[in-house]
């Protein structure tokens, strides 16, 4: 399969599984269309022009002729200099190994990852928050992300793929996409009671399993296995972590469990304050679950090889 085929499918399965629905994506094409129109000439040379169709400033192809044939690939949840050595020492020793993925950002994706978080603004908004309290909480969120990714070495990995002639590429929010309606049409159809059924629910999913006998099992971290679960918010996508503000505007709307993939030490407080109900289903182990679905997808009907590394634990559904 050609490289751009595989990011291509992961790509739009990624959009089907967009939580904000196909018109929430076209929406944000259609705007960005719109801006790319407006510009002057000298502006539309400098436009990123991948981004009129690919919602996802986190996700692309980094290195590699798009036409290049791909039998196997490695894959990862984080890619840095040392998988791409890694990579290429496999290489040498198997005599193939045609491409490595990420999930987690690099290069120009990573540099520009804080434009995916927008559209948390509208998850929210599909929880019950006004769009306009959304909107304004993501948008300081984004910029303070913006901020801390700058100082980044953000091309560090991508110029060793160049250096090893390794094609690269990466798919992030169109993973985290996918884990999010995973497990938000999991939970709706077994309707759990209490927080303890919920765990059960999760522990059973081989990613999990996977990650509790490596000491990452899923973890209640607000409330207590007794508590009623109310209305749950399967919250792992949108980049990163959003508002800690974002807590007290979903208590108002119902929220009463949020099940996230981690939470920083401000965030975990505020649910606490608000009295919303906190399970940390795990990191890597959730990006396992994406990123599983989307390579489901992608080697379909295609006779692939997956070599995974760095965290990624491969479970065919
Ligand atoms: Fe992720
Ligand atoms: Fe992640």
């Amino acid at each position: 399969m050609k490289l751009r085929k595989i990011f291509d499918i992961g790509l739009q399965y990624g959009i089907e599984q967009d939580p904000r629905g196909k018109q929430g994506v076209d929406a944000q094409l259609k705007r960005l269309a719109e801006s790319y129109g407006e510009l002057n000439e000298s502006d539309r040379e400098s436009f990123d022009k991948e981004h009129l169709t690919n919602p996802y400033a986190d996700s692309g192809i980094l290195y590699g002729d798009p036409d290049t044939d791909i039998k196997s690939m490695m894959v990862g949840i984080d890619i840095g200099v040392s998988e791409i050595v890694l990579a290429d020492r496999l290489r040498e020793k198997r005599g193939s190994l045609d491409l490595v993925m990420t999930h987690h950002p690099e290069g120009r994706c990573l540099a520009k990852f804080h434009n995916v978080m927008y559209m948390q603004a509208d998850i929210l908004h599909k929880f019950g928050v006004p769009i306009n309290i959304g909107e304004a909480l993501i948008e300081e969120r984004a910029k303070e992300v913006e901020r801390a990714v700058m100082p980044i070495n953000h091309t560090r990995t991508v110029d060793s793929a160049k250096l090893l002639d390794i094609p690269f590429m990466g798919l992030h929010t169109p993973a985290d996409n996918c884990v999010v309606s995973f497990l938000q049409n999991l939970i709706e159809e077994k309707s759990p009671r209490v927080m303890r059924d919920i765990i059960k629910i999760l522990e059973e999913i081989p990613e999990y399993k996977h990650a509790k006998d490596n000491n990452t099992a899923p973890k209640i971290i607000c409330g207590s296995g007794n508590r009623r679960v109310g209305k749950v918010f399967v919250d792992m996508t949108g980049g990163t972590e959003g508002s800690k503000q974002n807590y007290a505007k979903l208590a108002v709307s119902g929220v009463g469990t949020i099940i996230g993939m981690h939470m920083s030490k401000e965030h975990i407080k505020e649910a606490e304050k608000n009295s919303i109900n906190v399970i940390i289903a795990g990191h890597i182990s959730s990006d396992n679950i994406g990123l599983n679905l989307i390579l489901d997808k992608i080697t379909q009907n295609a006779d692939m090889e997956i070599i995974p590394c760095s965290g990624f634990y491969r479970v065919k559904r």
